[in-house]
């Protein structure tokens, strides 16, 4: 019998500081607000993830190809993409506390924690009184408190929107002052104006450019919105086709929370289809599908991904949406769906005076080719990934008690360290002497680990808090008919093979085609 306990951030935080997944950056300065290094496993995990999404795109897609664009750009292209301008995040300081907030989320917050708790609880209590006959979307379209407190949701919610898309910050802050929202902190009503922030960090140009300021990129896509010519001049791609980008990407995050949810350095990968006007829909559609299949492919439960149609859709967008991951806080963005018309493209043409537009052979003209973007942030899946992974089990133990068992249940395909090769003893020569060998024989195929410290009963939870497909023991038999165990992660079974056998079982079941092939 396996008993399981809920996980929460804090279970997550603890469990990368712990194994070597995260540390906080400058951490022996007092840590860096909002800024992460990545430790031995982290570096791996990430790695794989890269890989796969990156494999996914590229390698699967004839019509993708990849780029790695400076992060350093012509202070133009924020320009041009309005991002000098409009790139900002609405703050308001509350006075008695002296602390800064984004106004939306505090909004937000409201919402989550005044209104939408209330419905959660009746669903709940739904739920609890009629068992499997409870349907829910049906309660909630007919609860008539319930609809309601939807209702009250929707119009905080278009107030919001429509404040924020008019730029009428002092509504905004009568919002606030209306729901009479107090701060977290000090308790108390007593805020600033709101004003606007812009998000992107600056540095000198060292005459660089003509300009004098440079900035860190905020986002990947713009390096391949203005290498559009140079991919389509090289590459031999006709339209529909895609460029493909991982980098790093920096925003001054002022509410950075939530671990590496939100950071203020962060790694994205981003892909940009370029299509004929009028099929952007289609591929929106498309895209919308394959990326969370790509998601779904990793294991995770269905019930901890959904889609987010944006209601209020930004000046460039003409359709975008989010897939939202169910994390220890809640359902937020994972990655985001953009159809994002020709506004990049076409606002390159203008600031630059460079023609960049697409002949069409089939239709015999030229036009500057809308895009569909997918965009989503590495730490963040990393993030989702070790979510979900993470299970804090009772199990049997051998003395016929229950034993806690802290288990990370990442798909073997991108799970750190794919094999461990552990001597039952270590005070065996012979034992530890062959199971060198087999390590030494193994390595060049996957990531794997020799351990042979400490009893073999916590070498396994050791692998099992890293995630680790496979471990491998050589015992005594071992030396008399080259057999040793190989025990599966989140089974715990335990089979005995040859020798000969390891490479092919580990390989395997570690293969990133099982994650492609599902795709
Ligand atoms: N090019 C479009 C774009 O950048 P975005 O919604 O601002 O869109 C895309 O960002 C993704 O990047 C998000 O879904 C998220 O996964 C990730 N992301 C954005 N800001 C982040 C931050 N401060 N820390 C970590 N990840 C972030």
């Amino acid at each position: 019998m396996v008993k399981e306990k809920a996980t929460d951030l804090q279970d997550i935080v603890s469990h990368c500081k712990k194994l070597g997944f995260i540390y906080q950056s400058s951490e022996i300065y007092g840590g860096l607000s909002a800024v992460y290094d990545y430790g031995p496993y982290g570096i791996l995990l990430k790695n794989n993830i890269k890989e796969y999404w990156w494999k996914a795109m590229v390698q699967m897609n004839e019509n993708i190809v990849g780029l790695d664009a400076a992060i350093f750009m012509d202070p133009k292209v924020w320009k041009a993409s309005g991002h000098t301008d409009a790139f900002n995040d609405p703050l308001i300081d509350n006075k008695d506390s002296k602390k800064r907030y984004r106004a939306d989320q505090l909004i937000e917050d409201y919402i989550q924690n005044k209104i939408q708790k209330k419905i959660d609880k009746d669903v709940a209590k739904g739920k609890k009184r009629f068992g499997d006959s409870f349907d829910k979307e049906q309660f909630l379209a007919t609860d008539k408190r319930s609809l309601e407190r939807q209702q009250k949701i929707d119009s905080i919610l278009n107030r919001m929107n429509n404040a924020l898309n008019a730029a009428d910050l002092d509504d905004v802050k009568q919002l606030i002052v209306d729901l009479g929202i107090v701060c977290p902190h000090s308790g108390s009503k007593n805020w600033t104006d709101v004003r606007q922030f812009n998000l992107m960090f600056s540095t000198q140009g060292g005459g660089a450019t003509s300009e004098d300021v440079l900035y860190l990129r905020p986002e990947t896509a713009q390096g391949i919105f203005v290498n559009f010519l140079n991919v389509l001049n090289t590459s031999r791609q006709k339209i529909p086709f895609g460029i493909a980008q991982i980098g790093k990407a920096f925003r001054n995050e002022i509410v950075a929370r939530q671990f590496v949810f939100r950071m203020r350095e962060f790694e994205q990968m981003e892909m940009q289809f370029f299509v004929r006007p009028g099929d952007q829909m289609k591929f929106y559609e498309f895209w919308k599908e394959a990326r969370m299949k790509w998601h779904l492919a990793l294991g995770t439960a269905a019930d901890k991904l959904k889609y987010h149609n944006h209601e209020a859709l930004a000046h460039y967008a003409d359709a975008a949406l989010d897939i939202e991951f169910k994390f220890p806080f809640g359902f937020k963005e994972l990655e985001g769906i953009h159809s994002r018309t020709d506004f990049d493209l076409k606002a390159h043409q203008e600031l630059s005076g460079k023609k960049i537009q697409y002949f069409d052979p089939e239709l015999k003209e030229s036009y500057i080719p809308y895009v569909v973007e997918t965009s989503i942030g590495c730490d963040r899946m990393f993030l989702a990934l070790l979510s979900d992974a993470y299970h804090a089990e009772m199990v049997p133990d051998a003395k016929g008690g229950m034993d806690e068992r802290i288990v990370l249940k990442i798909h073997p395909s991108v799970a750190p360290v794919k094999c461990a090769v552990l001597p039952l003893v270590r005070s065996n020569e012979e034992l530890t002497n062959k199971a060198s060998e087999i390590f030494d024989a193994i390595k060049y195929s996957f990531n794997c680990q020799y351990d042979e410290k400490g009893s073999i009963g916590k070498r396994y939870r050791r692998q099992d808090e890293l995630g680790t497909p496979f471990c491998i023991t050589i015992d005594g038999q071992s030396l008399e008919d080259n057999t040793v165990t190989i025990r599966e992660r989140d089974s715990m079974k335990q089979e005995r093979v040859s020798v000969e056998l390891i490479e092919k079982i580990v390989s395997e079941g570690v293969d990133m085609r099982n994650l492609l092939k599902q795709l």
